[in-house]
């Protein structure tokens, strides 16, 4: 495996890497990124890694300092995936001047869910991922489901600027209690991973009555946020959407997914079900 920190280097060595798939990162790698790196190699002669803690995807507010990074730990695991190129810029060689240009997400689908509580977070990630795409110029990149707004905001945007690149989704990978995994997941004390599975469980619930022909989806919603605040979360959203654009759902044909975000302590998690 080699590993690239300068765009110079990893141009050179895309040069002669055949079809390639890119799987984006900000590191601190966990099963959910190494299925990805496995689904990637399916689709290509050389799987590309980058890891990047992105500082334009984070909030004043955000965590961006106390991000874990774990670079040693994290070749290790690419590198027994199989994975060809890692490629791992520090700030000075993706943005070596100010970033002045971005890319604006079409403003309906970024109005709501992680975007209404996190301003600027999918400006800073469709710029970023789009300065990768450029770099890498992979035939195909991975995105994993758990982040279902970005995933949608990064599929519009590859279709609506026409960037040649195949965007594949990846399933959700979780615990044994249901816990999506996520980098972030190491933020909880012992008391808090063992409640965490709760926000897979309102899902799991809420999904399961929508299955069965609820279709109260407001009532669904409210019961789920308060079993969660009952349970000293501070939930954000629990919302039934549709699952092509993230709007209220209109017809009983629309697919739904059910969608949530709360913070445990000073940890916020994410996750989602498709119905
Ligand atoms: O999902 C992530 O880890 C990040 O948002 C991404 C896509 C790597 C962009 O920084």
């Amino acid at each position: 495996m080699q590993i690239h920190t300068t765009v110079d280097s990893l141009r050179v060595a895309r040069r002669s890497a055949g079809r390639a798939a890119l799987v984006p990162t900000m590191g601190n790698l966990h099963e959910g990124h190494i299925t990805l790196m496995r689904q990637a190699g399916e689709h290509a002669d050389a799987v590309i890694a980058s890891i990047f803690v992105n500082r334009l995807q984070f909030g004043p507010n955000d965590d961006f300092d106390k991000y874990p990074r774990t670079l040693e730990a994290d070749f290790e695991k690419l590198e027994a995936a199989g994975v060809a190129h890692v490629f791992t810029p520090d700030e000075s060689a993706m943005y070596p001047t100010r970033q002045t240009y971005h890319v604006d997400p079409d403003p309906a689908q970024i109005a709501t869910l992680e975007g209404a509580f996190r301003p600027g977070h999918f400006r800073g990630v469709a710029t970023v991922v789009l300065k990768l795409l450029n770099i890498v110029q992979p035939d195909v990149a991975l995105f994993g489901k758990k982040d279902y707004q970005q995933l949608m905001v990064l599929r519009n945007m590859v279709r609506q600027l026409a960037i040649p690149v195949e965007v594949l989704p990846g399933e959700t990978v979780r615990a044994d209690d249901g816990l999506a995994l996520s980098s972030r997941n190491r933020y909880l004390s012992a008391d808090e991973r063992r409640e965490a599975g709760r926000i897979y469980r309102c899902l799991t619930r809420i999904r399961d009555a929508i299955r069965a022909g609820d279709t109260h989806f407001d009532g669904l919603e409210r019961a789920a946020m308060t079993e969660l605040a009952a349970h000293h979360w501070q939930p954000d959203y629990v919302a039934v959407r549709r699952q092509a654009d993230l709007q209220a759902p209109q017809t009983p044909n629309d697919a739904l997914v059910v969608l949530a975000a709360a913070r445990l302590g000073t940890t916020r998690l994410i996750d989602n079900l498709e119905i």
